[in-house]
């Protein structure tokens, strides 16, 4: 464990290094929980969205996108149930004064659980070698089923005090399980409080009298207020979609892990409209599409799980996250829910208007139930990044440090170099960089030794490095290196444009979709 974290601390550092993301406003000691994207981490964001709704809006026929206001009416946020119960339950300790997420802490105390059964079933192996039956010592070993057994204790009575809203409860799972303060040690806590994650502000001048608004929590929103207004213009017909990109804006008490938990990030949302009673299969469908979306990168299958929500929302009957092994677990970064039809019905109801949808084939109305698939871009970002950071060791002693990105979304597709800067051979590069800018992200570089301009590509995940030398000049061939096996070969200038096409483009990860 202490290793992965140091792991992820050099990913943190690489990240700013190399231009990925920056602590925001870090010439006055910056501002917490909220960053900036560099120029490498902007192009490889901009190229995770565009993968995103290019995947939802080119592949299928009946999504659209649309892009509303980060502002809209308060009362939006009351009908939605954000301003009654959008809350986190929040614990202090008296002694260190740090504040906490009370579910997160018992969380954690079940993750400890859980590590202490992996690692009984991790020293067997040890001792029984070929052997051993990892299912029958799980179901047999008295150690692993007393551990088994607390945790289905715990995290049964966790689920039932988060349905019920208990937080005396949960303080006393805190006091039970004597769980402490990480800081100071101790086990002084104060009552659980409800605290509203939402942003507010005030629209207007205070002599127009003023209207406290809310930056927005979630895009999902922006999109139920707006499903009549594009089904009507758009001529949609159940079962359609609506997609949306844009920045969410949460007052996160506990925001840690670098990008994983900001105050302000960015969503990736669809809201799938279905006929009434239809919505459980299409749940699935999503489940396994988004899923498909996912691997399509190649990040390693294995790095992915789902895991079904023991609290369902009130609204919701079905959900399920896809969590991805980051350096420190494996952790959520998308969400797949079935919302029934509360949000709309909701709407209708505050708003006082009709928004129910007109089937034609059924030759009825009626409100439709919705699938939401939810994704964050920046947790995606952050498991690109950490899933794709090796530092890797050389024939000959050397180490080099290499971003292993899915070509598509890397920052720069090329980089083009000539082997010394005279005798014509910058003229050369720069031409062929002139050639290669228009398709794809492409850089000139010519400074200091070439095996040096190697590793700073590597650095930024650049899936080519094209040499231009002196045979060049002769024969209108260069040196194509690929990243990842270090591999050179001579090719044909006129061959490039294709051969970094059928890597780089997103087209060749969308068809695996298809
Ligand atoms: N509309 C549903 C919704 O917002 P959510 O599970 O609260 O659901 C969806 O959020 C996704 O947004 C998460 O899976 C995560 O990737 C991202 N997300 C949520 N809070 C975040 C935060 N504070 N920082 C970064 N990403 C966040």
């Amino acid at each position: 464990m202490a290793q992965q974290e140091d792991v992820f601390k050099k990913i943190v550092s690489h990240a700013k290094e190399y231009g990925f993301v920056f602590q925001s406003s870090e010439i006055y000691d910056g501002l917490a929980a909220v960053y900036d994207y560099g120029q490498n981490g902007v192009e490889m964001k901009n190229n995770i969205k565009r993968y995103w709704w290019d995947a939802m809006t080119l592949l299928h026929e009946n999504i659209v996108g649309i892009d509303s206001a980060i502002f809209m009416h308060p009362t939006i946020w009351k009908a939605s149930g954000h301003v009654d119960a959008f809350n986190d339950p929040l614990i202090d300790n008296r002694d260190s004064k740090k504040r906490y997420r009370a579910d997160v802490l018992i969380e954690e105390d079940l993750a400890k659980i859980d590590d202490k059964i992996e690692k009984e079933v991790a020293k067997a192996k040890k001792r029984f070698g070929e052997s051993f039956d990892e299912a029958m010592f799980r179901h047999t070993n008295p150690r692993v089923l007393d551990y088994t057994k607390q945790r289905e204790e715990l995290h049964e009575r966790f689920a039932k005090a988060m349905n019920d809203n208990n937080l005396d409860e949960l303080r006393q799972i805190i006091i039970d399980r004597e769980i402490v303060c990480p800081v100071s040690g101790t086990k002084n806590w104060t009552e659980v409080r409800q605290f509203n994650l939402m942003f507010r502000t005030e629209m207007g001048s205070t002599a127009d009298g003023a209207m406290t608004v809310y930056l927005r929590p979630e895009t999902a929103q922006g999109i139920f207020v707006n499903y009549l207004n594009v089904q009507k213009t758009g001529r949609m017909r159940i079962p359609f979609g609506i997609a949306q990109i844009g920045k969410a804006f949460r007052n996160e008490i506990v925001a840690r892990q670098f990008i994983f938990r900001m105050r302000e990030f960015e969503q990736m949302e669809m809201q799938f409209f279905v006929r009434p009673g239809q919505e459980l299969e299409w749940f699935e469908y999503w489940k396994q599409w988004r899923l498909r979306w996912h691997k399509a990168l190649g990040l390693g299958d294995s790095k992915y799980r789902y895991h079904d929500h023991d609290k369902l929302a009130h609204y919701a009957n079905a959900a399920t996250d896809i969590e991805f092994e980051m350096p420190f677990g494996f952790k959520e970064v998308e969400g797949i829910h079935s919302r029934t039809n509360f949000d709309l019905s909701q709407h209708e109801k505050y708003s006082g208007k009709n928004i129910k949808y007109f089937d034609p084939e059924l030759n009825e109305s009626y409100t439709p139930y919705v699938i939401e698939t939810s994704i964050g871009v920046d947790r995606m970002f952050l498991s690109v990044l950490c899933s794709s950071y090796e530092e890797q060791k050389l024939e000959g002693g050397d180490t080099r440090v290499v971003l292993h990105l899915p070509a598509a979304l890397s920052p720069v597709k090329c980089a083009v170099m000539p082997l010394v800067k005279k005798d014509g051979l910058p003229e050369k590069a720069q031409e062929i960089v002139n050639d290669l800018k228009f398709d794809f992200a492409t850089r000139y570089d010519e400074k200091d030794s070439i095996g040096k301009r190697y590793r700073r590509q590597d650095a930024i995940g650049t899936p080519f490095c094209i040499t231009v030398d002196h045979q060049t000049l002769e024969d209108s061939t260069v040196t194509l290196r690929e990243r990842d096996s270090m591999e050179q070969t001579r090719v044909n200038i006129a061959d490039l444009h294709k051969l970094i096409h059928d890597k780089v483009s997103l087209t060749t990860l969308l068809r695996k979709l298809a």
